[in-house]
């Protein structure tokens, strides 16, 4: 749990960040700002004299800004005539018209012309020790092969192939392969359950499925593919399911023939992919992201606030399945030439030092992990940590969820010695990218821990009232909202643009305008102007760095397909119907069995609090604020409690509260 950005916790982050900020902090701030040593994309643009100038730039010239990179980072077939054109009112998102290239080439083509034996992926299989490492010359030709592979097979240019693979170098080179050939894709991550990847499938409409024999995680074998052979059996439009044997040799598994694979030609905006996330009601969102936009967005955004050089190892621990595999292990480190970690294994296997041995043994220089997995870790202790080199590391990264401050200094302090910065990078599915956080390189960098400070450029963050108001002075919460486009942002919810529009743009999340984009989490901004973030304001929770909506564990709990009738609210408050005799313990197992069948085991409640009513207005709508204020032991926070039907409600749940476990 993290720690609200109650002046307490704020009073501590800011002492600690001073004594923080002098041991690692850059120093190039006295020296003359040299804006093509720093970003050579904004080289050419005149009268940046520091940092905080191009920052500005980048904001009140976003489409300037925006096309310099694009034509500077990207390899382009044929250039964009127009930058940007957007209207978030409408929910219209356009960047580089006109331009056509190919995402396969930009990762991959590109630098096998300069540097074809430099290693593209580490795969970091679950077994420690048994690492397997692709060039880039490698990974092109399998991208070729399964590019072939997949056209020969009938897939065209504009549909949608689902992966559901654990990271490994084929996954990647399947996403590349349907860039290579114009097909989107679709990654499911390969702890989800057969319902939930044959949703997936069907809103996809996918005729093609690529898997793996089975998985392998924490030492123990997972069946994928039997999976998959339960989802496609209510998948009519499925046709083909291509497996993938887990081999040592990720080279061995397709046909013979010519590796060269014709580059389809792309149009800026056509789709790249669909991930699908939660939002607040049942049904997951295939939220699309398109090429050129995309592409550009990952790359700076992995370059510049990680601090990525050439020849740095990138290792990032999230699973391909999320939109953070994708952005940093796949496209924004292969954009940028980089060399990329793939891991298949956990946090704790074979041991808790897992992640520090792979550090020392692949010299990883920028680790990038979820808050979650720190604070497990912090509780086996340094000695952990301590048992392995960590020199090569350069910057710390923390994304998902909000890092509390002891999380925070433990990774700063032990797992970084005091002297790599942490970036608690903010961004969601569907940005795209990274929008806020520290970028340690900035001449004038600072970082206060627990806190995602600054936008990135071309970002305007702002904060808005319960009226839509925005809010313009310092040291004040709101909705967070972004107001004005960005390369990288999601286009449209596939099959639902309507949808896109209201659950982003339109006036249902606050009442008053329009033209800004809603990001259902709240923030807090400092009086020196940063940000930190506070929370789901929505009916979205987050599991372990896992996002759901509770409207889908509900959904599962109240569903037809349980022999017993119950309502539910959440984390996970049950109220039992009338004249129901069972064991709550009984009903409790049949409930998280439930949950892990349709959705995943990380949906599961950690504790189920069988209540006789739930707390409700008078128009008989769940208070779900006064749930989640429970939970987390804040009753002075319950807020305003005069719209409650019956106030005694909250009492029974207070008084039948558990600890979580
Ligand atoms: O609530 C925010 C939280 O994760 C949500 C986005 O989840 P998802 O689309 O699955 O993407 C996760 C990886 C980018 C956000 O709406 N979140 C993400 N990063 C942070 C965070 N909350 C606090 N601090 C963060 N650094």
């Amino acid at each position: 749990m993290w720690l609200p950005c109650g002046r307490a916790s704020r009073r501590v982050v800011s002492s600690f960040s001073r004594r923080v900020f002098r041991s690692y902090f850059h120093v190039e701030g006295r020296r003359k700002f040299n804006v093509a040593a720093f970003m050579p994309e904004a080289a050419g643009i005149q009268g940046l004299s520091d940092r905080s100038t191009l920052q500005e730039f980048s904001v009140s010239n976003g489409e300037s800004f925006w096309a310099a990179a694009a034509r500077h980072r990207l390899s382009w077939i044929s250039p964009f005539h127009t930058a940007q054109d957007c209207d978030l009112s409408r929910g219209r998102i356009k960047w580089f018209e006109g331009g056509k290239l190919n995402v396969s080439v930009n990762c991959l083509d590109r630098h096998v012309h300069t540097c074809p034996e430099k290693v593209a992926l580490i795969w970091e299989r679950d077994e420690p020790g048994s690492e397997v490492e692709v060039t880039y010359r490698q990974l092109l030709e399998m991208t070729c092969r399964l590019g072939n592979l997949l056209r020969r097979r009938g897939v065209k240019k504009g549909d949608c192939v689902t992966i559901y693979m654990p990271p490994c170098p084929l996954a990647v080179a399947s996403m590349l392969a349907c860039a290579r050939i114009g097909a989107a894709h679709n990654v499911v991550f390969a702890g989800f359950s057969a319902e939930a990847l044959a949703e997936r499938i069907r809103d996809a409409h996918s005729s093609t499925v690529i898997t793996v024999n089975q998985g392998v995680r924490g030492g123990k074998v997972i069946e994928l593919k039997k999976t998959v052979d339960t989802a496609v059996d209510s998948c009519p439009m499925v046709q083909q399911v291509l497996v993938a044997m887990r081999t040592e040799n990720p080279v061995a598994m397709t046909a013979r023939d010519d590796v060269v694979c014709e580059p389809a030609v792309m149009d800026s905006e056509d789709v790249l992919f669909l991930l699908y996330t939660s939002g607040s009601t049942g049904k997951p969102k295939g939220l699309v992201h398109t090429q050129a936009g995309y592409l550009l967005y990952a790359a700076l955004t992995h370059r510049y606030v990680f601090s990525y050089h050439d020849g740095d190892v990138f290792g990032c621990v999230a699973d391909i399945g999320w939109i953070t595999g994708h952005s940093y292990s796949v496209y924004g480190p292969l954009a940028n030439g980089g060399t990329t970690v793939l891991f298949e294994s956990t946090p704790i296997y074979p041991d808790p030092g897992r992640y520090w041995e792979m550090v020392q043994r692949l010299k990883i220089n920028q680790f990038y992990g979820a808050p979650t997995a720190i604070r497990l870790l912090l509780k086996y202790g340094d000695q952990w940590v301590h048992k392995y080199d960590r020199s090569t590391l350069k910057t710390l990264g923390s994304v998902g969820e909000p890092i509390n401050t002891e999380a925070w200094e433990w990774y700063h302090r032990v797992v970084g010695d005091g002297r790599c910065p942490v970036v608690d990078t903010w961004w969601q599915t569907e940005t795209g990218g990274i929008c806020i956080s520290p970028r340690p390189s900035d001449p004038d960098a600072e970082i206060v821990p627990g806190m995602a400070m600054r936008p990135f450029f071309g970002i305007k963050p702002v904060l808005m009232d319960t009226e839509g108001k925005v809010l313009t002075s310092n040291n004040t919460s709101g909705a967070l909202c972004i107001s004005q486009p960005w390369p990288g942002m999601a286009r449209t919810i596939h099959n639902n643009h309507q949808r896109y529009i209201e659950t982003y743009f339109s006036k249902s999340f606050c009442p008053v305008p329009t033209g800004y984009f809603f990001t259902g989490d709240g923030a807090y901004r400092s009086k020196e102007g940063y940000y930190q973030i506070t929370g789901r304001l929505d009916d979205v929770i987050n599991v372990s760095g896992h996002r759901i909506g509770t409207a889908e564990i509900e959904d599962v709990v109240v569903s037809d397909d349980c022999p017993l009738p119950v309502s539910s609210g959440v984390y996970t408050f049950v109220v039992l119907k009338k004249d129901v005799d069972v064991q709550e313990t009984d009903l409790s197992r049949l409930l998280n069995d439930m949950v892990s069948k349709k959705i995943a085991k990380y949906a599961c409640p950690d504790f189920i609090q069988f209540v006789h009513r739930l707390p409700k207005t008078r128009s008989g709508k769940i208070m779900r604020r006064v749930l989640r204020k429970v939970v987390e032991r804040d009753l002075n926070g319950l807020g305003d409690l005069s719209t409650l039907d019956d106030p005694a409600a909250v009492q029974e749940i207070i008084q039948g509260h558990r600890e979580l476990r």
